[in-house]
Parts: structure tokens; C-alpha cells; sequence
């Protein structure tokens, strides 16, 4: 079975991060998340992807290929226009299998989906949506299904006593080829608002409940949370890194000046060099090739790869996009900085 990789948003939410890269590509833990979903359905033995593309397709295909290195196979589904979410399954109709995945390539999770296929072999429906049980349904839109596991509706932003579950879309699907009939070609649609409600009233629509982490990284604050969940081990993402000591994972060629305090929990990547007496975390996540000061501190702060942090200055809450330079002494507070755009606080 195929594996359609929906990796064409705009990343609005999550700007300026996402003003020059697609979102599934913001690093999670230094790697591109979109790197790690296809290891990780890999290790669930699919690996055959589609990957429907169209903010900066270059960078998705420049990294990953026909996805040899990861052992995986990789075709690509490229969007002259915004299509949506179901738009850009119906574009890549050509490329899928009669019964394929669909993932939500921004979604972090560490799910596993037989569950979901062995459900979708067990109704008649064209559609099996995996779904998530929230803490608060009030921020999102919540099932309503019958005793088969049916869906029968969609309710959007319940209030808390009166939703009629916590359960919610989690943006991975099994679908049947078949369903596709009801998505327009060449038209932007919405799978969410579109295609569920018109296949919910032809009792199309299956859901049931996939276990483990789930996080939709669409916002600063939900990307934080991400990293700080990666590093409580709450969100067990495989590492590159080495556990050096406890909370305190650090890559190959990092180069550790003296009197350096890392404060748990940390992740700093390879080829890191951190200057004389400077104190890291805690909640540090430090990019690759990552250049930092003396006398820096730095704590609740997500690097990407190759950003210079000059002597002396003082971050917390902050997130700095590839290769971004900062000057000595400067004092960040919930900084979203990207070498491009500039700060954006938030
Ligand atoms: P915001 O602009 O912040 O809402 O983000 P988004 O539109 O990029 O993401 P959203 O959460 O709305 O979409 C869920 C997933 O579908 C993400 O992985 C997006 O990359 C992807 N997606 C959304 N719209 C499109 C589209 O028009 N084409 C393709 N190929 N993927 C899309």
C-alpha cells in the first residue's frame, strides 16, 4: 500500500518559520519532520510515497529524492496551484494504489496505523479517518459516531459539557480509490469541510482510535511544545544524538568550551561549538553546525542548523530559523526569528 504525504501548505500559522520552507520540513529534534514520517511509517513496512507538493517543492525534493537514501521510494505529486487537502489527493490520482494512506505530512505523531487498516477492512466504507482524543474538544472538531464505529458527524468547537466525545480528526486516513469520485478535479477543496460532510452522507466514513503521541505543529506555541515533549521523552523520537548523561543528548564533533553548563534537559546536534562559560537550557534544542558565544545563555530555545549566537547573549523562548546570525549582548524574549524575515514576536 502507498503512502500519500499531503506536504503542500502555505504554513501560514507558523510564518515566519514557514515563509521560505514547507512546514513538514521544519527540523523536529534536527531533522526534518517529514524525514522522520517516512522512517516512521517505514518502520511499519510501507514504503512506497507520494508526496503532493507545492510551497517550494525544490527543498522537499532536493533533500529527499526518489528517496534512496532512507530506502524508501519516493514520487512526486507537484500542484501549479493551492488544491487543498482533498484537491491534492485528487491531483496525485494517477500515482496512488486502489487503497492507499493519506498523512497529513505536518502532523507529529508516533501512531501506528494497522490498527486503522485492520479497522478499514472490517466496514464497508470508503474511508477509515484515525482520531485522537483531545483534552479540551472545545478547540477543535469532535466525532460523533454510532456503535460501527460510523461517523455521523462532525461537531466544530463543541463546548466541553456538551461534546459528544474528545475524539478528533488526527489527519492520517485509509482510503479507497473509489472515494475520489467525489472530489472535483483541478479545483481547491477541503477535505475536512468538503469531502467528509458529502461522503459522511453516503455513509462512507469510518473512524476509529490510533494510540500514541499526537501533536499538530501548525503554531509557534505547538512546535515548542513538540521539542519540550521530544525532551521530557514524553514524545519518544528516535535520536541521532547520545544520551551523555541524563536529559543531555549531544552529537558527533560538537566541541564544548570550559566551565559550559548544560541545565537538562538539552539536545545539541554535531559539529556544535559552544563557547567558554555559557549555560544551555534547560530546554535547549541546538541545531547542527550551530556556532554559540562565550558567556551565552540560552534556555527554552529551538536552533536550526547553522545559526552564529554571538558572546553574551541572553535567549529564552526563542526559535531561530537556518544560519541565523546574532549579534553580541542582544537580549531575546520569544523571539521567531528567520534570517530572512526578521523577528516576529510570538
Ligand atoms: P496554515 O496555512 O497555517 O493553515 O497551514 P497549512 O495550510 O500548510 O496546513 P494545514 O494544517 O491547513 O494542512 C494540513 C496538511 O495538508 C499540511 O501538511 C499541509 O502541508 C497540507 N496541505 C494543505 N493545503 C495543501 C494543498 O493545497 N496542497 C498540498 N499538497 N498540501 C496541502
Amino acid at each position: 500500500m502507498k503512502a500519500l504525504l499531503l506536504a503542500g501548505g502555505l504554513g501560514t500559522r507558523l510564518r515566519p518559520l514557514t515563509e521560505n520552507l514547507p512546514k513538514p520540513m521544519a527540523p523536529v529534534g534536527n531533522r526534518p519532520w517529514l524525514e522522520h514520517v517516512l522512517l516512521h511509517l517505514k518502520r511499519q513496512g510501507i514504503d512506497e510515497f507520494v508526496i503532493a507538493v507545492k510551497h517550494y517543492p525544490e527543498i522537499i525534493k532536493e533533500r529527499l529524492g526518489d528517496g534512496r537514501r532512507l530506502g524508501v521510494q519516493i514520487e512526486y505529486s507537484v500542484e501549479r496551484s493551492l488544491l487543498g487537502t482533498a484537491g491534492a489527493i485528487k491531483n496525485a490520482e494517477s500515482l496512488l494504489s486502489d487503497r492507499f494512506l493519506v498523512v497529513n505530512a505536518d502532523i507529529v505523531h508516533n501512531m501506528s496505523i494497522l490498527p486503522l487498516l485492520e479497522f478499514h477492512l472490517q466496514h464497508k466504507g470508503l474511508v477509515t479517518i484515525g482520531l485522537t482524543e483531545v483534552e479540551d474538544p472545545s478547540q477543535y472538531g469532535v466525532v460523533q459516531q454510532d456503535s460501527t464505529g460510523e461517523i455521523l458527524c462532525f461537531i466544530e468547537k463543541p463546548k466541553r459539557n456538551e461534546a459528544p466525545s474528545r475524539r478528533v480528526n488526527a489527519g492520517i486516513y485509509v482510503m479507497d480509490k473509489e472515494a475520489l469520485q467525489w472530489i472535483p478535479k483541478n479545483k481547491e477543496v477541503s477535505i475536512e469541510k468538503e469531502t467528509f460532510p458529502l461522503l459522511i452522507e453516503h455513509r462512507a466514513v469510518y473512524g476509529t482510535k490510533v494510540d500514541g503521541y499526537w501533536m499538530d505543529m501548525g503554531t509557534n506555541e505547538r512546535y515548542r511544545k513538540v521539542h519540550w515533549d521530544l525532551l521530557d521523552r514524553k514524545f519518544p523520537l528516535p535520536l541521532n544524538e547520545i544520551e551523555q548523561d541524563t536529559g543531555i543528548w549531544v552529537g558527533e564533533d560538537t566541541q564544548i568550551g570550559s566551565g559550559v553548563l548544560f541545565l537538562p534537559p538539552v539536545l545539541i546536534g554535531d559539529e556544535v561549538h559552544i563557547g567558554d562559560r555559557s549555560v544551555i537550557g534547560p530546554y535547549a534544542v541546538i541545531g547542527d553546525r550551530c556556532v554559540i558565544g562565550k558567556h551565552v545563555r540560552c534556555s527554552e530555545t529551538i536552533m536550526w542548523d547553522g545559526c552564529k549566537v554571538h558572546d553574551a547573549a541572553q535567549l529564552n523562548n526563542c526559535i531561530f530559523g537556518y544560519d541565523l546570525e546574532l549579534e553580541a549582548r542582544h537580549i531575546l524574549y520569544q523571539a521567531v526569528m528567520n534570517r530572512m524575515t526578521g523577528v516576529v514576536q510570538g
